[in-house]
């Protein structure tokens, strides 16, 4: 079952005898391009979906957080003197905020908590950013503790790194709180500036195509992943000091040193420092319309990101060879973190629906899975109902 803002205000009500005090909205996020370049202080072009979680919020004065998460029927009540990590990830993810609040400096206070919505899990688009972003905004306002976007997105991942475990970059967090309706963000993920950018090229469409796989490989490889451009680092630095980080980093550098790497370590530069200049040069490729040209970078994405970032699966390769023979389609990719989730296809507009449908046919036929399509347009970020 699906939630908006209106059903969960009314199961609210119906929760808690009370009307929320808050009514918020924390959408999903897609990724135009720049994977895995975030915690590598690279750029990244994220958007906010109209996909999203809706909080409904209220003091309860108790000493008591009291959650019921609407869409998997579960609920849970804990001592705001006991925040610590559990067994439930969704709850981990809410809890982590009020301690970074906490943290901080701020009272924390008793909170009745209702929240749904239609941002499906597991698809790469980042439900656990809207959890996390949906109860910071939420804190935020109760709290009047006055944090901006940015501070927000850090604090999110700063409760990501320290209370969930997962050393995950700032991309979803902040694409969650300070999207652009119809835009695009470019992030520096060095120093957190960005602007907007209009993703929208002339006779096409982004479309989302559901592998409605996730492999629970990912958590593992995504930490992998970062230790292993932590190693990188380290190997360039030697020889190029004034590298801090993979973003710092050209292909020769890379190429030069290639034979330094341990393990997959070359591969895995190899693919960042590129991800770079695609990142760059998409931003041209929209700006120019140039949709040849934009396609031909997920690709080159999606073949650095199956082949030598290794985070692709079975699924998604045949979903990306859908798109790839397919006349009508310029490019596609797979989105977020990896191991499942959705492919991200430019597709032109008079053949989407043929596009789709021959795809997800030819998937049924051979993962004997349904995917689906994800229509989403992008929106602003969290704010009131
Ligand atoms: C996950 C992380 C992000 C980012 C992407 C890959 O979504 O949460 O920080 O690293 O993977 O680009």
């Amino acid at each position: 079952m699906m939630y908006n803002d209106q059903s969960v205000s009314r199961q609210f009500e119906a929760l808690t005898n009370y009307a929320p005090a808050l009514l918020l909205r924390a959408p999903g996020r897609i990724n135009i391009i720049g994977e895995h370049t975030d915690y590598n202080q690279g750029l990244v072009l994220p958007g906010a979906i109209d996909r999203s979680l809706f909080f409904a919020v209220r003091p309860n004065g108790t000493q008591q957080l009291r959650f019921w998460a609407l869409d998997i029927e579960a609920a849970a009540v804990v001592d705001l003197i006991e925040l610590k990590p559990g067994n439930s990830l969704w709850l981990n993810y809410l809890l982590g905020i009020a301690q970074q609040f906490a943290k901080r400096g701020h009272q924390l206070v008793g909170l009745d908590v209702v929240f749904g919505g239609n941002l499906p899990v597991g698809a790469g688009v980042s439900s656990s950013a809207a959890l996390e972003c949906g109860m910071a905004m939420s804190w935020n306002l109760l709290l009047q503790a006055g944090y901006n976007g940015s501070e927000l997105a850090q604090l999110a991942q700063q409760s990501s790194h320290e209370f969930v475990g997962i050393p995950c970059g700032i991309m979803d967090q902040f694409a969650s709180l300070n999207g652009v309706k119809d835009h695009a963000i470019m992030l520096d993920c060095r120093d957190l500036s960005y602007r907007k950018v209009p993703v929208a090229i002339e006779g096409c469409e982004w479309v989302l195509l559901n592998s409605k796989v996730s492999h629970n490989l990912a958590e593992s490889a995504y930490i992998q992943r970062v230790e292993e451009c932590a190693q990188g680092v380290a190997v360039l630095q030697q020889h190029f000091p004034a590298v801090k980080s993979l973003r710092d980093a050209t292909p020769p550098q890379v190429e030069q040193l290639k034979e330094a790497f341990p393990g997959k370590v070359y591969q895995r530069c190899r693919y960042i420092v590129g991800e770079h200049y695609r990142t760059l040069a998409m931003i041209d490729a929209l700006g120019a319309g140039d949709a040849a040209k934009a396609g031909q970078l997920l690709n080159l994405t999606q073949l650095g990101l199956a082949q030598d970032y290794e985070v692709s699966c079975p699924e998604i390769d045949f979903l990306f060879a859908q798109a790839y023979r397919h006349p009508g389609v310029y490019g596609a990719r797979i989105m977020g973190g990896g191991f499942g989730g959705c492919t991200l296809n430019l597709v032109r507009k008079d053949a989407r629906e043929a596009f789709v449908g021959e795809a997800l046919a030819a998937y049924e036929a051979a993962f004997g899975k349904q995917g689906e399509e994800l229509v989403v347009r992008l929106v602003d970020g969290v704010g009131e109902v």
